[in-house]
């Protein structure tokens, strides 16, 4: 059932997540080649130009380095927040390695994590970043500051070693930050931006493209599969509950089914930007708007959709009994509960079904709904005019791939799906043992010597692991 007060509490999070989940953007690929690679379209001169830059970083790195170059792939497990709400994972930064939940947000391409002098926005109980507690700490010396639609995030941008799913970036730049807005519900203690580094605020390479650029990973692709508990079962769902998981280097053909639909990114990579070319809802067409209204920003760190109001009207207009929302419920659209809403979206393949139970965002009394379509500010994530979060990557494995730069989409298998809705214990932070280890480098990436190492097994975080791995050097 419901209860007002978690209603308005849900209601605030998403409105904050809508505003935070600005920066963001994330690629996928995989090792589904040898399944069915869909027949791609023309690549376009910036397809080419991404992929001999790649491929030259990828041979910089395979002949300039020591002996190997080792290629890997890792697994995070993901934790769901408040039914749906927020999908965190895990990471750890210095040395010796100190654990963070991060918010794994593909709308954003800075890392940051409570200082351990933060003052506003971050819970005490939380794991914060001590730069006297870690050999390897370094002072970039320049102040951080990320602005979210309504959030904020500030402090200082450091750097240091960080480790996640067994990958290592030795020197890696994050705002360790002393203020927060809007953004941190424990245990979470920071974000991992997984857009790219054009849409950093810091101008620093994120975590990921660091690894994917230098050949770190077997594929270069990262994938997403979500849970969903919101309005299952009544709705047992406790406040953490296993969320699904994050790989990178790899997809995990046991989570999906059928082929991997990639779609080009719009625009020069920034954020993860699909032009959505087709909306149904109750087997009606909606027309949409052309241009860069169209561009839909692919963003895990948002929980619902959101779209511009003159869209949302056309959409909800095919419900009846449906109404724009008030007071706290302004730019949200009510809708009679016993409607069941079937919508589907297409990027410019196959048209995904977004299920009625995420459509329905919550429930405010006996027979009203809200949906979970939102109007969203215009000109956010690159001037995209849609945010495509949770709502709908609950209902789609996805993949965030680095080259060439598109996002892929594929059914959930039915292990995938069964894993809806089931409680159980949330996952620990782990990092997993650290089998690849690269050093950022400065601007734009370009290609640096890498000396692969792998080191000791250290299983979870929270055990505890001295190791610096890695090394590395020019
Ligand atoms: C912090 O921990 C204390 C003791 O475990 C607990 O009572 C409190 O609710 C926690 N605060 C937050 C914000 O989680
Ligand atoms: C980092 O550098 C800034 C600017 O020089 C300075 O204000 C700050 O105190 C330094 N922080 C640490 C932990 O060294
Ligand atoms: C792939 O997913 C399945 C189902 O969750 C899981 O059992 C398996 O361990 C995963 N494989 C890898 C390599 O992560
Ligand atoms: C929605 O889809 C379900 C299942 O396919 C179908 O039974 C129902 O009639 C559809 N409702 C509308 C309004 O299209
Ligand atoms: C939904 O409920 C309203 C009353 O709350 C009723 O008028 C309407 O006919 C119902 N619609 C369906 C499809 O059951
Ligand atoms: C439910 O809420 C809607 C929107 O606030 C309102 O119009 C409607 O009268 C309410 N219905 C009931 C049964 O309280
Ligand atoms: C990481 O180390 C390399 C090599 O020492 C250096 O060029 C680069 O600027 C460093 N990057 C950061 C973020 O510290």
């Amino acid at each position: 059932m419901f209860s007002s007060t978690l209603v308005i509490f849900s209601s605030l999070l998403c409105h904050l997540q809508a505003a935070f989940a600005v920066p963001g953007p994330s690629l996928i690929s995989g090792q589904s080649i040898t399944l069915s690679r869909r027949q791609r379209t023309a690549r376009t001169v910036e397809d080419w130009a991404a992929w001999a830059k790649n491929e030259r970083e990828a041979l910089a790195v395979k002949y300039g380095g020591s002996s190997l170059s080792k290629r890997s792939q890792g697994m995070n497990l993901i934790t769901n927040q408040n039914s749906d709400d927020i999908y965190f994972g895990s990471i750890a930064i210095g040395t010796p390695p100190t654990a963070f939940h991060v918010i794994l947000d593909t709308g954003s391409a800075d890392l940051w994590v409570a200082d351990a002098n933060c003052d506003t926005g971050c819970s005490h109980n939380d794991t914060s970043y001590n730069p006297a507690s870690s050999s390897t700490f370094q002072n970039l010396s320049r102040p951080f500051s990320a602005t979210y639609g309504s959030g904020r995030a500030a402090g200082d941008l450091f750097s240091d070693v960080v480790q996640m799913a067994g990958f290592s970036v030795n020197n890696q730049s994050f705002g360790s930050v002393t203020e927060t807005h809007g953004f941190l519900f424990s245990p979470v203690s920071g974000l991992l931006g997984l857009g790219w580094q054009s849409i950093a605020v810091s101008k620093e390479p994120p975590f990921w493209q660091t690894l994917a650029s230098k050949g770190a990973w077997s594929e270069p692709v990262m994938g997403f599969h979500i849970t969903r508990y919101v309005f299952i079962d009544d709705s047992n769902a406790q406040f953490l509950e296993p969320g699904g998981s994050f790989t990178m280097g790899f997809l995990n053909s046991s989570l999906y089914t059928g082929s991997i639909d990639y779609q080009d990114l719009v625009s020069t990579p920034g954020f993860w930007t699909l032009p959505l070319t087709k909306l149904t809802i109750q087997g009606t067409t909606v027309s949409l708007p052309s241009g860069s209204a169209s561009r839909a920003a692919i963003d895990t760190g948002t929980s619902l959709i959101g779209g511009p109001a003159s869209m949302l009207q056309n959409i909800y207009a095919q419900i009846p009994g449906s109404q724009p929302g008030t007071g706290d419920w302004q730019g949200y659209w009510t809708y009679p509960c016993n409607t069941t809403v079937n919508l589907t979206i297409s990027f410019g393949g196959p048209s995904w079904p977004v299920s009625p139970t995420d459509f329905q965002m919550t429930q405010i009394n006996s027979s009203t709904c809200v949906g979970a379509f939102f109007a969203s500010k215009p000109g956010i994530k690159g001037g995209a005019g849609w945010l495509i979060g949770g709502t709908f990557l609950k209902n789609v494995f996805s993949v965030f791939r680095y080259s060439p730069p598109s996002v892929g989409f594929a059914a959930l298998s039915e292990d995938a799906l069964s894993m809806n809705g089931v409680d159980g214990p949330p996952p620990t932070a782990t990092i997993g043992s650290i089998a690849t280890s690269v050093t950022a480098s400065p601007g734009n990436l370009t290609s640096g010597r890498v000396v692969w190492t792998s080191g000791s097994v250290c299983g979870s975080l929270l055990v505890g692991c001295a190791v610096a791995v890695g090394v590395l050097l020019l």
